[in-house]
């Protein structure tokens, strides 16, 4: 009998296709939200999950699920499994990186370009029928070309989102990371390497692209909001839980940062009243990587993960821890 699979999002007919060929799949056709009881419920007898971020796989799922092997996330953050977890109960676990990384530096472009030239504000104020004349003032946002660009995280998204502001907006390129780029890849994508105080203090637009682990849980709180600019932009296309969002919100009503783009929330897909009430807030979905050729990219390489692993017993693309 061929091993089971458990979709447990909706995705796309050519996933389940090709994962047909090779598994007994079950799959979510509803594109139903499912309870942790829900999914430990589905995942019985499954030996393998195709995951979203959405769901959690932790110590509770895995000892409720002892026939479960592996796990490609459709993702390439994987905040969402229990690392040790899955070491200890011999699971293994995959993510998706690089298949993402170009559109997801396009979104970021496109975060950044809105929020500082206050795009979704001018759409509001001209839906609204607010518009009545043209003037001088109106709606008067900060520079992009030029200015410095601070980039919390340099992975392949932070280095793509660089190449993007060095060549195409002649900005300054700031970034700080727990290690420092080797020098080639610096040169390659222009920027240079900082101390996270320096890089709050410098930037004009703080872009945050690392991967969110509990010890980065809030990295940008309070006291850190205070450090920057107050004319300054804050885009999160990472991870909701990086940002302290009362504080966040607090820092945009008050004055003391200018604006501020997220693709990412602490609750999401709730988002916080304060922020929802914010003109200076550019909010979007968590669709930074949402083009059809990208998602499905993402999702292919899940399943070819899944086939990797049940043929070869190794995985294209297994996690790598962020401490490693
Ligand atoms: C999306 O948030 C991802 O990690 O791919
Ligand atoms: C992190 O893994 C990234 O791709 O930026």
């Amino acid at each position: 009998q061929r091993p089971g699979v458990l979709l447990t999002r909706r995705l796309f007919p050519e996933v389940l296709q090709r994962l047909s060929a090779h598994f007994e799949v079950r799959d979510n056709p509803d594109d139903a939200v499912w309870t942790p009881a829900e999914l430990i419920e589905r995942l019985q007898g499954q030996w393998g999950v195709l995951a979203t971020q959405g769901e959690r796989i932790d110590a509770t799922v895995l000892a409720a699920c002892p026939q479960l092997r592996v796990v490609a996330n459709m993702a390439v953050g994987f905040n969402n499994l229990d690392l040790e977890a899955l070491a200890r109960h011999g699971v293994q676990a995959s993510n998706t990186p690089d298949v993402l990384t170009e559109s997801t530096a396009d979104f970021g472009m496109a975060l950044l370009l809105a929020t500082a030239r206050r795009i979704s504000e001018g759409e509001h104020y001209l839906r609204a029928g607010r518009w009545h004349k043209w003037s001088a003032d109106l709606l008067l946002g900060a520079e992009v070309h030029h200015s410095t660009l601070g980039i919390l995280g340099m992975g392949r998204i932070g280095q793509a989102i660089a190449r993007r502001a060095a060549h195409g907006f002649a900005m300054q390129v700031l970034y700080h990371n727990r290690n420092p780029l080797d020098a080639a890849t610096e040169r390659a994508c222009a920027a240079r390497y900082v101390s996270k105080a320096e890089l709050l203090r410098q930037a004009d637009h703080l872009l945050l692209v690392l991967p969110y682990t509990s010890a980065n849980h809030h990295t940008i709180a309070a006291a850190e909001l205070a450090q920057m600019k107050p004319s300054a932009t804050l885009v999160n296309l990472a991870r909701g839980g990086i940002v302290d969002e009362r504080a966040l919100a607090h820092a945009l009503r008050s004055g003391q940062l200018a604006a501020a783009g997220l693709d990412v929330f602490e609750g999401e897909p709730q988002v916080r009243p304060e922020l929802l009430e914010l003109p200076n807030v550019v909010l979007t979905p968590h669709i930074a990587s949402s083009t059809r050729g990208t998602r499905l990219g993402m999702a292919l390489l899940a399943a070819d993960n899944l086939i990797a692993y049940h043929q070869r017993g190794q995985l294209l693309t297994p996690v790598k821890h962020p401490a490693a």
